[in-house]
């Protein structure tokens, strides 16, 4: 069978047993709708319901619906209009087409009486309250979605496939940046740059490029891109990705530019910390251990690069490293870069709570053999929590010339996607492996 079939019947299997579980008859799945800026005619860039392109690799389908019920082939309601003025969704082709019932539509309201023979008084509608239709209203029960969400946490051999693509996508535009950054590039130049290599546009990217130069690398998700390169570029950080199919992968890397060897081996003593955190990435290891690792590490790289004088434990202890890496080690991805579920205490929901004083960590679940997940080390010189630290009573055992030295290169942020392995084997870094393969 092939992957993408062997997917479709694991969806299948998992939406039967969550119906069942609760007391639903059918799912019906709506793409989602066009949404129109105020008092205008442009539409925003359209964002499909996640949980219609994990079971179809459509992600340009806005009002398009997917029937799920038990021992039924799905039924595809596939919106695909008369219109002159944009390039309606193509005539169906895929894989996909043989493995459901395919009924096109011309109007979205015609999608209603498409379904009218799927709808009970016990149907599941999974959409956003402006995809509703006649009789067609999402519901979103909640106890459902829970038990969704939790299953998409372990991806199937056909969703790995597809991050491992958008990571072969990825990878060589990250390659195309460092060299455009290495040429002096300006921030807008590296975007385009990175663009052209990855055969993406801005419509396209998973997430808005973050590409900062120098002090802008202290900025965790800088949002603009500098038309013209400064005086001097001394260090780069890119945060991009890529999508396949609606898969994404999410990639940061930090360059140092010839002859700042300080900021250098800073970076090169957080990469190895960033590996070893990859390698922490195992089938029952409870992810918030990882996070508070991070912690620990991020305190050796201080102690050793002379940055503050505590010991390692007494600074993790004492919050020290919070300023230096002020967000969470990382987050489930797949169909959304941070991918739903991340918090869930188990598939009928509830809460698995961060580590206290840890607000920014966005998942905290043990982890299982299929998960992806991202190891995002970072360490950054931000003015603004610097500030804090100096007023603190940690403040004297801070070096502060070397931090004045290093906040001229911003900060460093690594992060690989890494996929969970079964019980004793050594996690799949797709990143890595792409980087390799370049
Ligand atoms: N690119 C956003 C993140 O790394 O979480
Ligand atoms: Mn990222
Ligand atoms: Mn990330």
């Amino acid at each position: 069978m092939s992957l993408y079939l062997d997917h479709l019947a694991t969806l299948q299997r998992q939406a039967e047993a969550a119906l069942e579980r609760t007391g639903f008859d059918a799912l019906l799945i709506a793409s989602g709708i066009e949404k129109y800026a105020f008092l205008d005619d442009r539409p925003y860039l359209f964002q499909p319901n996640p949980h219609f392109k994990h079971w179809l690799p459509l992600t340009n389908h806005p009002h398009s619906w997917l029937a799920v019920r038990p021992g039924r082939k799905p039924r595809v309601v596939y919106f695909q209009p008369d219109d002159y003025w944009h390039v309606p969704p193509s005539a169906p082709s895929g894989e996909w087409v043989d493995a459901v019932e395919l009924v096109i539509v011309r109007e979205p309201e015609a999608a209603a009486k498409a379904l009218a023979d799927c709808v009970t008084a016990r149907t599941a509608v999974i959409g956003e309250g402006d995809a509703a239709l006649p009789g067609l209203v999402p519901n979103n029960p909640e106890p459902l979605l829970n038990l969704l969400h939790w299953a998409r946490g372990v991806k199937t051999p056909y969703e790995l496939e597809q991050m491992r693509a958008a990571q072969r996508r990825a990878v060589p535009a990250h390659l195309a940046a460092r060299k455009a950054f290495l040429a002096g590039a300006s921030e807008a130049e590296i975007h385009r740059a990175y663009l052209v290599a990855s055969g993406h546009t801005d419509r396209d990217l998973p997430y808005s490029n973050i590409i900062g130069l120098n002090e802008h690398a202290a900025v965790l998700h800088y949002q603009y891109q500098d038309d013209s390169p400064p005086p001097e570029s001394r260090s780069f950080l890119i945060d991009a990705g890529a999508q396949v199919n609606g898969y994404a992968s999410d990639i940061t890397r930090t360059w140092v530019a010839p002859g700042h060897d300080e900021f250098a081996a800073l970076v090169a003593a957080m990469e190895a910390e960033q590996l070893g955190l990859v390698d922490e990435v195992r089938e029952g290891v409870d992810y918030r251990d990882i996070h508070l690792s991070a912690h620990r590490r991020t305190a050796r790289v201080l102690r050793n690069a002379g940055i503050v004088k505590m010991s390692e434990a007494a600074m993790v202890e004492e919050g020290v490293t919070k300023p230096f890496f002020p967000h969470g080690i990382g987050h489930l991805l797949g169909l959304q870069v941070h991918d739903v579920g991340g918090f869930m205490a188990s598939q009928d929901g509830g809460v698995a709570d961060k580590p206290e004083g840890h607000r920014y960590l966005r998942l905290t679940r043990p982890l299982q053999a299929g998960m992806v997940v991202t190891i995002e080390p970072g360490l950054y010189f931000i003015p603004m929590l610097l500030r804090e630290l100096r007023a603190s009573p940690h403040a004297a055992q801070v070096d502060w010339h070397a931090v004045e030295r290093l906040s001229r290169y911003g900060g460093i942020r690594i992060e690989d996607d890494v996929a969970c392995r079964a019980a004793g084997e050594a996690p799949e870094n797709l990143t890595r492996d792409a980087f390799a393969a370049a």
